[in-house]
């Protein structure tokens, strides 16, 4: 496996690997000894060429402070190594020893009541504390050392997934942490009380010392502003945590590629240190159960979703966990994939900018907290249809590997994205609307079941290769930004612009100037009067979340006596569409078309969706929140004039298309994500290079069936 230098983030980016990391984090710390052999003659039969380990077994590194033992892990290490397949070591610092935390309780989380972590489960240390800082770069010293010259260790995984479980504390230690990076961000008091608005209900401070971590309602709001920094500064802590590691490793051996396995994507920030200090982005996908969670539109929906989120931080990244069977900790259970379903989600995976994947995990555990997360391999050493899936896996991979390497995923349609700012000012003052993402989805999931090549950017981004950007209510729009999508429009792009966009400057003030803001305004010829909030279609109150969560203790039967319906209709060409959350009053120039007018109550009659042509291209203002029916209305008024149209006319219902290109070549890849057969019409003639066989027009794909078609 061969690495080059990375080249800077975006989401065009290939991986720097000459080859597709494919395989299984593997326990052998789980397994009998006498099984090792037989295990890693199967992985290299299946196809396997790497096995990620190490990351929860510090305690076995470090039995007692200083007395280091890699022993187990060594000869684990060879005896897979004689079957051909690598080792992607991990830091161990996401479950510290007991002795560790019992020694240095000091580096505990500590939650929002003031309760510190017991030991017992997993990323309960705090990684803000400088002495558990301390210890991660020992253990990532001696580890590092210890492997330098193995020629099996390839590579390394920082942590595992970083503030997945919780990724705020409230320790003594993050206080004092806080405090020193708002000393360094602001310099004086003075800028910082200008920040927060510490003229706002007297919360002026002092001198730094006096500065608390902000609770969420104690009694009732903090400032955003004061939200917010909390906010950078766990990300710049996290990225320090993670930068102390990389330090190591990379000084140790700089041939090691390194990369963290995502999880939930909180107080991260990727675009920024954390996602350079690393050679690539890992993102664990757990397709059911993210679905699950989120209600996002079946789980082949939600899988792409995550992905084209994920992909926009840095590009092609490498799956270290992808789903393979029934899930579960105690307190859930995840659907279970079906046969074929595995390898399809592989697939989805791969389509969508995977350059390497591992499945989770090789055998399930028999004792612990995931004794039912069931792995390639079943409890009682049988292979099953898991293996069977996970070696045709392999198979595909090979066929398809040397077209797949170096090419990028196609996106006509893009939605900004990867900010960090603007997720967390969204989250300091949510005021019950949708999240970025939770707007965006409704798009991304109108161009998923059309065929619409449709992905997430950050504006700072090359944005020459797309057709549209839809800004999903940035309010933290940075002005920085006007040029570059100015640029964008005048050379032929659509641009879309939500409601709310450039409301809110950097520390969370509202500008004195009207929306979008200066340069926004210009572009799009419209600034915005009035707002005001109105129902979601067919809701009655206003509400989107308890009202407790927001701090207020109004009864609920107050609430729904009180909260009267407010519905406001659009129309937009010749349908009328319900509008969702809020509505904006359009202020729009004389060189401004209309192309939707609110329709009833007072704001009939005034502009809501207008469209500017500048230059080559055209900038549209949405002075409202998207909705399904909105989603599609924008798609029939823009997306012919944009030249976006579906990589497949007609696509049938559960059936999802993606491409891959470089230059010289083009990968598209057709997969059914239904257990029902199915034809696909209007396919462009190529070869399917999963089955060797020439495609023209029409394909057929079985039950979960796949294609990759060289076109
Ligand atoms: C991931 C985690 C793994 C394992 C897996 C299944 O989030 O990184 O260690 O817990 O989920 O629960």
């Amino acid at each position: 496996m061969r690495r080059t230098p990375p080249a800077p983030l975006s989401v065009w980016r290939a991986l720097n690997l000459d080859d597709f990391l494919l395989g299984v984090p593997h326990y052998p710390e789980h397994v009998d000894e006498s099984d090792w052999a037989r295990d890693a003659q199967r992985m290299a039969a299946a196809g396997f060429n790497v096995v990620r380990l190490g990351e929860f077994a510090w305690h076995l590194f470090e039995p007692r402070e200083g007395v280091f033992d890699f022993s187990l892990f060594d000869r684990a290490i060879e005896g897979l190594g004689a079957e051909g397949i690598n080792t992607i070591f991990c830091t161990p610092t996401a479950t510290p020893p007991r002795w560790l935390t019992a020694t240095y309780p000091e580096v505990l989380r500590v939650d929002e009541n003031g309760r510190a972590a017991r030991h017992g489960s997993r990323q309960h240390a705090d990684t803000s504390s400088p002495v558990y800082r301390m210890h991660s770069r020992r253990i990532t010293e001696a580890l590092a050392e210890h492997y330098r010259d193995n020629p099996n260790v390839i590579g390394w995984q920082t942590d595992n997934e970083l503030n997945t479980t919780i990724s705020t504390s409230y320790s003594e230690a993050t206080e004092r942490e806080f405090r020193r990076y708002l000393a360094n961000r602001y310099e004086t008091i003075d800028a910082l009380n200008f920040a927060w608005g510490g003229n706002f209900w007297a919360t002026a401070y002092g001198h730094f010392d006096q500065i608390t971590v902000p609770r969420r309602a104690n009694p009732t709001f903090p400032s955003p502003g004061h939200v917010q920094d909390y906010h950078r500064f766990l990300a710049e802590a996290t990225a320090a945590f993670q930068h102390d590691q990389v330090e190591i490793l990379r000084r140790v051996n700089p041939d090691w590629f390194i990369f963290h396995n995502l999880g939930r994507l909180d107080d991260i920030d990727f675009r920024g240190q954390f996602g350079r200090d690393l050679d690539f982005m890992g993102f664990d996908i757990y397709p059911m159960l993210y679905d699950e969670m989120q209600r996002a539109g079946g789980h082949p929906a939600t899988q792409a979703l995550h992905l084209d989120i994920c992909r926009a931080y840095s590009g092609n990244f490498i799956v270290p966990e992808q789903a393979s069977g029934f899930g579960s900790q105690p307190g859930f259970s995840t659907m279970t994939p079906e046969p074929g379903e595995m390898r399809r989600m592989a697939l989805t995976s791969v389509a969508r900018g995977a350059d390497g994947l591992l499945f989770f995990r090789w055998r399930p555990a028999h004792f612990g907290a995931e004794i039912y997360w069931m792995g390639i391999i079943d409890h009682d050493d049988v292979p099953r249809r898991r293996y069977q899936e996970a070696m045709q896996f392999a198979g595909d991979i090979a066929r398809i590997k040397t077209d797949l390497l170096g090419t990028s995923v196609r996106m006509d349609v893009a939605i900004a994205g990867a900010d960090f700012d603007n997720q967390e000012a969204y989250r300091t003052y949510p005021i019950g609307m949708p999240s970025p993402i939770e707007d965006a989805m409704r798009l991304h999931r109108f161009c998923y079941a059309k065929g619409i090549s449709c992905g997430f950017i950050h504006p700072e981004d090359d944005l020459s290769r797309i057709k549209l950007l839809y800004i999903p209510h940035w309010v933290m729009w940075k002005p920085d930004w006007d040029e570059k999508v100015e640029a964008f429009v005048r050379n032929g792009g659509t641009l879309v612009v939500g409601a709310m966009t450039g409301t809110r400057d950097v520390n969370n003030h509202i500008p004195r100037v009207q929306a979008p803001g200066q340069g926004l305004s210009r572009l799009c010829g419209v600034r915005v009067e009035e707002f005001g909030r109105v129902a979601e279609p067919s809701a009655d109150g206003l509400f989107a979340l308890p009202p407790t969560e927001f701090g207020l203790h109004v009864p609920a039967t107050r609430l729904s006596a009180s909260s009267s319906s407010r519905r406001y209709r659009f129309t937009l060409g010749n349908r009328e569409h319900e509008a969702a959350h809020l509505y904006e009053l359009l202020e729009p120039d004389v060189d401004v078309e209309v192309l939707g007018r609110w329709s009833n109550r007072f704001t009939s009659g005034r502009a809501a969706i207008t469209s500017r042509k500048a230059g080559e291209g055209h900038a549209v203002y949405l002075g409202t929140y998207l909705t399904d029916s909105l989603a599609e209305g924008l798609a029939d008024q823009l997306f012919a004039r944009a030249g976006i149209e579906p990589l497949i006319l007609d696509l049938p219902p559960n059936v999802e298309v993606t491409m891959r290109e470089a230059e010289d070549r083009r990968l598209l890849f057709v997969l059914n994500t239904d257990e029902e057969p199915v034809e696909v019409s209007s396919v462009p003639a190529g070869t399917d290079l999963l089955t060797g066989k020439e495609v023209t027009g029409s394909l057929l794909l079985g039950p979960h069936g796949c294609a990759a078609i060289r076109c």
